[in-house]
């Protein structure tokens, strides 16, 4: 029976709300370069640049709203009674305002920044470009994006492997599984006894190693998922 759920997510359960991928066609990286604007070397080399593009996507926030497959995970987290950890490396608020709260930002998030000067993190919608102050040390011009770049640790990993150790069920939803150490996820809870099952729009660079694949968009995928979740309880 299964009790212990992790749920991975990746950019394709936004999708449907009108956030970009990554990659493939419309993906926001063929209009970027990841060295330009993803890693903490595009930052020293030219802040402003990489300030402008986390700027454009946090305000893209307010003009986005949460999909099916969100509501239908917000949905699960009410009224799951075991444990539930849902892992995502959006950094939008979608889950959040699809009332999702058992859930971990591995790859931060838009609406977070993060003060170099204090170390503090602070709710944020604005921009950062003109370089504001911290609202926890006042020091003005050293809040970055609190988002993990290409080369840095992600968030939660002690908390993450240790609920797949424990996991009975693994979903991952609407992710590529080109970027590690997520794409790694799959492994580590197929190895420790959790059925491991996939909800996405094409085959992934990892569909092979779940025991299910489910083809077909999120909005569709999460909510019948979740359904048949809550009815076998
Ligand atoms: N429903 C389900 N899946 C979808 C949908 C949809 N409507 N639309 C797209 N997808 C799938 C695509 O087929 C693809 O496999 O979502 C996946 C999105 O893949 P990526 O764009 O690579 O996004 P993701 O896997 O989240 O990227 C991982 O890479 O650069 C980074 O840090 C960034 O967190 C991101 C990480």
């Amino acid at each position: 029976m299964v009790r212990r759920i992790v749920i991975l997510t990746g950019a394709g359960v936004s999708a449907e709300s009108g956030v970009p991928t990554f990659r493939g066609p419309d993906g926001l990286w063929e209009g970027e370069r990841v060295e330009d604007v993803a890693t903490p070397e595009a930052f020293a080399r030219d802040p402003a640049r990489v300030q402008r593009f986390y700027d454009a996507r946090r305000a893209r926030l307010a003009e986005v709203a949460p999909n099916p497959a969100h509501i239908a995970l917000g949905r699960l987290d009410r009224a799951w009674p075991h444990d539930l950890l849902i892992v995502t490396q959006n950094v939008d608020d979608l889950h959040e305002r699809g009332g999702a709260v058992r859930l971990l930002h591995m790859h931060g998030e838009l609406a977070s920044a993060w003060c170099l000067a204090c170390d503090a993190r602070s709710p944020w919608r604005g921009p950062l470009a003109a370089g504001p102050a911290c609202p926890a040390c006042r020091t003005p011009g050293q809040l970055r994006p609190d988002i993990v770049w290409f080369g840095e640790m992600p968030y939660g990993m002690e908390t993450i492997d240790a609920a797949l150790m424990r996991a009975d069920l693994f979903v991952a939803i609407g992710t590529s599984g080109q970027v590690y150490p997520a794409a790694g996820f799959v492994d580590l809870a197929r190895h420790a006894g959790a059925r491991c099952v996939e909800l996405n729009l094409d085959p992934s660079m990892i569909s092979g190693r779940f025991h299910e694949s489910r083809l077909g968009p999120a909005s569709k995928l999460v909510p019948a998922f979740v359904d048949e979740m809550l009815s076998a309880l």
